[in-house]
């Protein structure tokens, strides 16, 4: 059985109450439900935090045993070299993920400090950027 971790940062617990007009109306929890239902092979681990520090420990706990981690950093992907190290530090591969496109957006989100740690960047496909994502690494 593969397994691969959903990690999400700073804000993304907000999805369906903040901005929905870009982010959407769904908590990504009621999504995560679906994506469970949709690969019963795939264990699919799912963490968030509003934490550098904590996304950091995450990446580290399952990036050795893990077959691939879905990454959207929120925010800290337009400023972290530490979650670009730490995505360099580990085994399993990477996609880096937004729910919008950062590149219709502010230009201070045009730039990703961990797209280069990343296998590839899906963005702007709304949630389904996710499940695009898992297609990907599976
Ligand atoms: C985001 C885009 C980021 O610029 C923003 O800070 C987020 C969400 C997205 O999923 O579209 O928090 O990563």
């Amino acid at each position: 059985m593969k397994r691969i971790e959903i990690i999400n940062g700073p804000n993304l617990n907000m999805l369906g109450v903040r901005e929905p007009g870009i982010y959407g109306a769904r908590s990504f929890e009621d999504y995560l439900g679906e994506l469970r239902q949709r690969y019963p092979d795939v264990e699919l681990g799912y963490y968030q935090s509003n934490h550098e520090g904590d996304l950091i420990d995450r990446i580290q706990e399952v990036g050795l045993a893990a077959d691939g981690i879905v990454i959207n950093a929120g925010a800290y992907t337009h400023t972290s070299v530490a979650l670009h190290d730490a995505l360099r530090s580990v085994t399993a591969p990477a996609v880096e993920v937004h729910i919008s496109n950062v590149h219709q957006r502010e230009e201070f989100r045009h730039r990703s400090l961990i797209s280069a740690a990343c296998r590839g960047v899906i963005c702007g496909f709304g949630l389904d950027s996710y499940r695009l994502a898992i297609e990907a690494l599976i």
